[in-house]
């Protein structure tokens, strides 16, 4: 793979400060920014080029949607043909392509008796909370700490917050609602109790003193690495919903169609009252999803306006991200689910030969996975929660081994604890590649 060295970019320099001059802050959706500045362009399967020529096995995956790859050739054929010969966005009625990729979602997931469809995960969730409200007559919101739900005001909280902000583990309690944004009124805020992740007391502490409307987490937590549920514990969230009368929601946006088609509620046997998926349902196209129990989806319709829940946009359901959609879930649900016993096996393979290189470098290093999402901690145990991350976790060393992977041509985004994606375009030599390249790159550090 051709290369130049990483502070030597000159092209996505000049499109770093091209971009400057009309976007705000240089870059559209700023969490993309890096340091330094990388402008990719172009993208097959496992392979993203920069502006410069150089090339890169790519495991950031955009944040996670390619799970088929880019530029996936089936899906692709899909969109091109709803682009060309295709009706256009039409914006009356329904539509057939609405419909059949509403069946397909409800046949992979068993709890989504009744689907709406937006165009992003956050829309998803802003929808989940409205509903969440409306349905039970309640405001308050549990969130978990080191979880990502999106952008709106009833989720933007910090996600990596240092532990000098948000203070010592709270457990049975609650932390502050630390906004990732200006702009959020106070009032907002206070409706938001952030509990630690794999904690169903601190859950239970927060129902019995507020009048939660629901409980949103993600089945796993994928924003802050990979930080499995422990045995047991959304079970007890279930349990503690139930009781408290509060809704349970899955935020499946990074686990559904990534661990499983039908999301990882299937995995672990605990069905939620709603769910919400987006990125791999659709292999990188904009799409959002929020289902779940029919009485609860039902106030999308109530016939009584003081009790119907608002849903709309003029691109909801595009028939490109839509057509995108259904490719991507025929192509997961062929062979009885062979693209994810092949994810498992490619998955299985790359954390042990990371373990092995590691160890051959004499690193405390656990690879924590769950099929095609990896992340390596460079601490001596599994992380349980932020905290666990926060306090043990060897962040400066995780960035000059992102860094040293990048400048190797392993494209991991190059922020600590950011999750990889393994997709099904990945070879076995790629794999093979990327171990060689990474055994070199801790030579480095
Ligand atoms: C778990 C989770 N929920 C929601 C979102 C928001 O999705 P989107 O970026 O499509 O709005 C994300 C995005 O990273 C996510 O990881």
């Amino acid at each position: 793979m051709t290369r130049t060295p990483i502070t030597d970019r000159p092209e996505s320099e000049l499109l770093a400060r091209r971009g400057a001059e009309s976007i705000a802050g240089g870059v559209v959706s700023l969490n993309r920014r890096t340091d330094p500045p990388i402008s990719f362009v172009r993208a097959r399967g496992s392979r993203l080029w920069d502006a410069d020529g150089n090339e890169y096995v790519d495991y950031h995956a955009a944040f996670a949607p390619h799970i088929l790859g880019h530029n996936d050739p089936e899906v692709n054929a899909a969109v091109r043909a709803a682009a060309e010969e295709g009706p256009s966005l039409m914006g009356a009625g329904t539509t057939p392509w609405e419909i059949e990729l509403s069946e397909r979602l409800r046949a992979c997931v068993p709890s989504l008796e009744r689907v709406q469809i937006a165009n992003t995960g956050s829309e998803a969730t802003a929808h989940a909370v409205r509903l969440s409200r409306a349905f039970t007559g309640r405001e308050d919101v549990v969130l978990t700490l080191g979880g990502y739900n999106g952008w709106h005001n009833d989720v933007a909280r910090q996600v990596m917050p240092g532990l000098d902000t948000v203070g010592p583990r709270a457990s049975p309690g609650e932390y502050p609602f630390l906004p990732a944004s200006a702009g959020i009124p106070k009032s907002a805020q206070r409706l938001v109790h952030v509990v630690n992740f794999n904690d169903s007391a601190s859950v239970e502490w927060v129902l019995e003193r507020h009048p939660v409307a629901c409980v949103m987490t993600e089945p796993v937590l994928q924003n802050v690495g990979v930080i499995p549920p422990r045995p047991g514990y959304l079970r007890a969230l279930r349990e503690i919903c139930d009781r408290h009368g509060a809704l349970l929601v899955f935020d499946e946006v990074k686990t559904g169609f990534r661990s499983a088609l039908g999301g990882y509620q299937s995995r672990c046997g605990v069905t939620p009252d709603l769910s919400v998926f987006g990125k791999a349902v659709a292999n990188g196209y904009p799409l959002g999803v929020i289902g779940g129990r029919a009485d609860v989806m039902a106030r999308f319709d109530d016939p009584d306006p003081g009790r119907r829940v608002l849903i709309a946009g003029t691109y909801n359901a595009h028939p490109v991200p839509t057509a995108a959609a259904i490719a991507t879930i025929d192509r997961l649900g062929r062979d009885d689910g062979a693209v994810y016993r092949e994810l498992e096996a490619k998955g299985a393979r790359l954390q042990k030969g990371l373990e092995t290189i590691f160890s051959e470098r004499g690193l405390t290093v656990v690879v924590s996975r769950l099929g095609s999402a990896f992340c390596a901690y460079f601490m001596d145990h599994q992380p349980v929660d932020w905290h666990d991350v926060a306090s043990h976790h060897d962040f400066d060393l995780d960035r000059r081994y992102r860094r040293a992977l990048v400048e190797r041509g392993i494209f991991h985004f190059p922020l600590a604890c950011k999750q990889g994606s393994i997709s099904a375009a990945h070879s076995d030599a790629d794999l093979a590649l990327t171990l060689d390249l990474t055994r070199e790159a801790l030579k480095s550090l």
